[in-house]
């Protein structure tokens, strides 16, 4: 193993330890100078200048942030094209031939597109959404797994000013038709289907089942032809290929689009029922991005970089495609699982394309850790310098693990907070500059004010748990926080701030070196496996079942036995039996998506309620998880904790 560097002075002795980023990491890095805090602290907010010096612009902008309170705007007056921005600036500057995307596919065969390649492709694809209609601003809804032609709609849209949309593949025909709804999108881009573990998922059928149950009209359809059978296309369905062939060579003029105009949609889980849509902006997106792919993943041209996001996810949308294209990247793209066909398909993939940089989730590694270090041990996998995690709190156990056989002692790992309403990284270290804290995330990025406050908006004390807003703009925001309509949901905590700010659902504690640490959500949103779900979304499904009268669902907080439990009480003459628990099921996968059905389903005749009748989820993630749950006295029915305690208990 690299890290048995001879230590003699205490530096060294840090380094050698793996909390201080190696010198040799450091001396390479594109952010190393500790005084980026104070410099973007004493000139905020056109310290941000350096994100958008990031950036080509058609027009260069007037100020850098305007407004003391919403609306805000970033950039004004700035014109741009992010297509513009992630492949022709490249080929200008003679990237042309360099690797932009390499693909490979579930049975191993790659595709590559140099930044040349790609660039022709969504030129002509851009055309081909023309011919059907699509004009700037009318939204483009993308339902497709991770196979080139998902990056290549995006950056088409992106070319000719239409906002896409982009829905999970693996979320179900309802979802997405919410999703289209939402997103008032009359034109869809799917596939015909895809392999999953082997088994084929038909993504047109259910395509096809949400076009039927949408309100609206969905105009065009395009199907991508993936599995290489006879797809039967209807009167306004085209091919993919036949219509990027039409338009072979087809050149098209990146449309300028103000810094704050609609970049892409994309839909998320909140606290309410309905899935939160965010609308991201050009200028003040792309920047935040592209700045932050640069200095916290340390990415440039000369490297090749591997993220196991799904691009269908806010991860994939900034870290695989906009921040890594924008910086003119070579992106490793893969298709299918980490663990499919073999368990080391991950290492294979960093060997064989020399990785310099890898970016997953703490559930991914957790899964390595499972399966065993046998799996990296078998691969040279010296070509990585750095390494990230984002999408919940990675365990310092699971950190260590990742440091040693992974990094191989050597790479430092960036713990990048940041989520879908944020648009980009903004609680994490520069690996350049800051030492790590395994299980701390770190410091508020250069420029970006995020606080630890208790409920009156004062600020906690040294290792004091409260809840993590953000006090000042950042150019990454989202359309809602500009304009300063809150959303609904997830601002009512803590009420009393003066002054604008973004709650941001977290709770997290800060300790004396300004390190913050992430405890997980603290409104009715949770995380299971890397997924954020809504409570509300799946107890909705839930209830949707016949002789279900109420539901509740948290989270399982166990890294070995990731997913939700569920607490369900029926009528009274019926039992709750496995029958139920298919129904439950079916309805879930029908209304979400697999990713959301629980790994419990638990029959109760009554859940923990307070006097005025809310249910108390709290209890319930203490009886799931094992834990004390304290004074139950404010509760309507406190013999029902004791009661399920003992249920649970039984099962497990
Ligand atoms: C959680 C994913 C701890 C957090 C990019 C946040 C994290 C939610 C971290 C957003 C991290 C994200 N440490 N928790 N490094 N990164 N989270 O919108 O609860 O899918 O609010 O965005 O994930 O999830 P989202």
């Amino acid at each position: 193993m690299s890290n048995g560097r001879e230590s003699d002075t205490p530096e060294q002795a840090a380094e050698s330890s793996g909390r201080r980023p190696p010198t040799s990491f450091v001396e390479q890095a594109n952010a190393a100078d500790e005084s980026i805090y104070e410099t973007f602290e004493t000139t905020w907010p056109d310290c941000w200048e350096a994100a958008a010096a990031r950036l080509a612009w058609d027009e260069s902008y007037d100020t850098v942030l305007s407004g003391d309170g919403p609306p805000f705007e970033w950039f004004a007056g700035g014109t741009l094209n992010a297509s513009y921005n992630c492949l022709d600036r490249h080929l200008e500057a003679g990237g042309k031939n360099r690797v932009a995307i390499k693909w490979e596919s579930r049975t191993g065969d790659t595709r590559v597109y140099t930044y040349q390649d790609l660039s022709r492709e969504v030129n002509e694809f851009a055309a081909g959404l023309r011919e059907l209609g699509v004009e700037e601003d009318d939204v483009v809804t993308l339902y497709m797994p991770n196979i080139p032609e998902l990056p290549i709609a995006m950056l088409a849209c992106a070319r000719i000013g239409a906002p896409h949309n982009v829905v999970f593949a693996g979320l179900s025909a309802d979802a997405l038709a919410t999703r289209l709804e939402s997103a008032e999108s009359n034109y869809l881009v799917t596939c015909d289907g895809y392999y999953r573990r082997g088994n084929p998922v038909l993504l047109k059928r259910k395509a096809d089942d949400a076009r039927l149950s949408v309100d609206h009209d969905i105009r065009e359809t395009v199907v991508v032809d993936r599995l290489d059978g006879d797809t039967h296309l209807g009167e306004t369905q085209h091919d993919y290929h036949e219509l990027v062939e039409r338009h072979a060579g087809a050149a098209v003029d990146p449309v300028e689009r103000a810094a704050n105009d609609c970049l892409f949609l994309i839909h998320t889980s909140g606290t309410t029922g309905e899935p939160k849509k965010v609308k991201h902006t050009t200028g003040g997106y792309l920047a935040h991005v592209a700045w932050t792919t640069e200095t916290v993943l340390d990415l440039g041209p000369a490297d090749t970089y591997l993220s196991t996001a799904n691009i269908g996810w806010i991860s994939g949308h900034s870290y695989v495609v906009y921040g890594p294209l924008a910086v003119g990247s070579t992106v490793v793209m893969y298709e299918g699982a980490p663990d499919y066909p073999e368990k080391d398909r991950l290492w294979n993939l960093v060997e064989s394309n020399a990785v310099d940089v890898f970016y997953t989730a703490p559930t991914v590694i957790r899964s390595f850790m499972k399966w065993g270090s046998e799996y990296p041990a078998a691969h040279d996998l010296s070509s990585l310098r750095l390494l990230g995690t984002v999408g919940e709190p990675i365990n310092p156990r699971a950190w260590e693990w990742y440091h040693e056989h992974v990094g191989g002692g050597r790479c430092p790992i960036v713990d990048t907070w940041w989520q879908t309403e944020t648009g980009g990284m903004m609680v994490t270290t520069l690996p350049g500059v800051d030492e790590m804290k395994p299980g701390s995330v770190g410091r508020p990025l250069p420029g970006i004010d995020a606080q630890v406050v208790d409920a009156s908006g004062s600020e906690c004390g040294p290792n004091e748990p409260g809840y993590l807003v953000v006090r000042r703009p950042w150019p990454g925001m989202p359309h809602a926080l500009l304009d300063g309509t809150r959303w609904a949901d997830g601002q009512s905590v803590p009420a009393d701030i003066d002054g604008w700010f973004y709650f941001t659902g977290d709770g997290a504690r800060r300790d004396d070196d300004g390190y913050i640490t992430v405890l997980g959500r603290v409104d009715d949103v949770i995380n299971v496996s890397g997924h954020r779900l809504g409570t509300m979304e799946v107890e909705s499904a839930i209830v949707d079942v016949d002789h279900v009268v109420e539901a509740a669902v948290v989270s399982i907080d166990d890294p070995q036995a990731e997913g939700i439990y569920a607490y369900v009480t029926v009528e009274a003459d019926v039992t709750g039996d496995d029958a139920t628990r298919k129904r439950i099921e079916d309805r879930v996968r029908e209304r979400i998506g697999p990713i959301a059905i629980p790994e419990e389903i638990v029959f109760t005749p009554d859940l923990p309620k307070t006097r005025s009748g809310k249910i108390m989820r709290r209890f319930l993630e203490n009886i799931t998880n094992g834990e004390d749950f304290g004074d139950t006295s404010t509760l309507r029915n406190p013999e029902v904790v004791g009661e399920l305690e003992s249920i649970v208990r039984n099962r497990t």
